[in-house]
């Protein structure tokens, strides 16, 4: 009797665990479309002069352009690495889930960041449409990096497979991480790719380990500049587009809150007005579209010389335009700082909208609230607050990197017909 039960119930325990598994493939079928929303980091302190730096390094971009003047009336906070202080933390108002928070200083600058579940285990990324290479903090880094961190274990997940070849990220700072190449189940918003290949860090370079919230990168750039050996290796997005409804994923990032991407869906109901579609030039592997005038606060529309092109980039917090469009839009209100490397002015500033032309059908207005980025320093002179500019020159580098602060004001469209590119104002 008691045996009968028993293996009734055993095998109806192990139905339940070979049932698990079906369960977790379900929503790959097709006609699909997930979300993920993005989480604010609950110690996220922005940094302008950091987030200036990382957006040079990934870029290789040299700081060439400015030399010379510090201005003799602005004190820039003094603040080890950039870190914490009273004065910086205005901007913590939410928590993640983790709730971990390192005691060490935060370069400041990645403000969202996303759950990722990699071989069941949930690490938190951050999704750059400016890069091709998916890698994560793992176990085989040593233990000092890694202390304070949740990270991929390769050993906890039945699911891993090692893969011959390696990965080497370098930035031109010389900055790099590197190491193996492995393959896993990875599902983000519960959509599943069974044999994501990403990279698998032995050993990384400083300036990624000052991120303490971030544990990797999800590449969402074209497959053309993945930078595995021994060859490119299909982004999550390349991977899960049969099995998408539409071939696209969204982002609608905002100020202040948490943003979503949502993955083989437009949803209408997120933006107002006309989804105007331009054509990407893929050639550099980037999301590069052409916006070839700009305009400052309700001034006319004047052309861009230097630089007509940029490029939709969701792993840069700042927007980076073109020397020319960077004067005229600082233009008598604020001031170049050689100090902090970056366009600075008075906090209590009426700061102008910066309208950008997309294509050359939609203009896109990003309001100057969102061009405050952070507080940066004090007026010696009447002792008020200095704030960075959200929008930093280029230093006169080939491309335009329209990062999250311009993303911010608007719904974006990542679409691989064509491919393309959607803008529309949001709701
Ligand atoms: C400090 O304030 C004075 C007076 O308003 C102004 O002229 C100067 O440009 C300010 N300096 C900085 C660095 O903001
Ligand atoms: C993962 O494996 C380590 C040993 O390598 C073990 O200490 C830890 O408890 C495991 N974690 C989980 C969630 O299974
Ligand atoms: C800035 O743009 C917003 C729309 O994004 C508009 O409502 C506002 O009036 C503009 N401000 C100025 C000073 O032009
Ligand atoms: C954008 O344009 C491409 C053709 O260039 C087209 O295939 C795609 O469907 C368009 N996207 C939308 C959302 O209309």
């Amino acid at each position: 009797m008691h045996l009968g039960i028993s293996l009734v119930l055993s095998l109806s325990l192990s139905y339940d665990a070979l049932a698990a598994p079906v369960t977790a493939l379900h929503p790959q079928k097709k006609s699909k479309s997930f979300r993920v929303e993005r989480v604010r980091r609950s110690d996220y302190v922005a940094h302008g002069p950091a987030a200036l730096r990382k957006a040079y390094r990934k870029f290789g971009i040299a700081p060439t352009e400015f030399t010379g003047i510090d201005l003799d009336d602005f004190e820039p906070f003094d603040l080890p690495h950039t870190g914490k202080s009273a004065s910086f933390n205005q901007k913590s108002d939410e928590s993640d889930q983790s709730g971990s928070v390192s005691a060490t200083s935060v370069q400041g600058d990645v403000e969202f960041v996303s759950p990722v579940q990699i071989g069941g285990q949930t690490i938190v990324m951050d999704f750059d449409t400016g890069s091709s290479d998916m890698w994560v903090m793992n176990t085989n880094l040593p233990q000092s990096s890694i202390s304070g961190r949740t990270v991929y274990n390769p050993s906890n997940s039945s699911t891993y497979k090692k893969v011959d070849g390696s990965f080497k990220i370098s930035y031109g700072d010389s900055s790099s991480a590197s190491g193996d190449l492995a393959q896993d189940k990875v599902s983000i918003g519960g959509v599943v790719v069974e044999d994501q290949v990403f990279g698998l860090p032995t050993s990384v370079s400083d300036s990624f380990l000052s991120d303490e919230n971030s544990n990797g990168l999800v590449g969402l750039g074209f497959t053309s500049i993945n930078t595995f050996d021994p060859g490119p290796q299909k982004t999550f997005f390349d991977n899960v587009l049969p099995d998408l409804d539409e071939p696209v994923f969204t982002a609608r990032l905002k100020s202040e809150a948490v943003g979503e991407y949502e993955f083989g869906i437009i949803d209408h109901a997120k933006y107002s007005g006309t989804l105007v579609n331009v054509s990407v030039d893929n050639s550099n592997g980037f999301w590069q579209f052409e916006t070839g005038q700009f305009a400052v606060g309700d001034g006319s529309l004047q052309k861009i010389t230097d630089v007509p092109t940029a490029i939709a980039d969701t792993g840069t917090s700042l927007m980076l335009v073109s020397p020319q469009v960077a004067k005229a839009y600082y233009d008598g209100w604020a001031q170049y700082s050689n100090s902090v490397d970056g366009y600075i002015f008075s906090c209590d500033t009426d700061i102008p909208n910066l309208s950008v032309a997309i294509g050359n059908k939609f203009q896109a207005t990003i309001p100057g609230s969102l061009i405050n980025f952070a507080e940066i320093g004090k007026n010696k002179t009447t002792g008020g607050t200095v704030c960075y500019g959200g929008v930093q020159s280029n230093s006169g580098s080939s491309i335009q990197i329209f990062g999250d602060v311009f993303l911010k004001a608007l719904f974006v469209v990542f679409d691989h017909r064509g491919p393309s590119l959607g803008f529309a104002s949001p709701k």
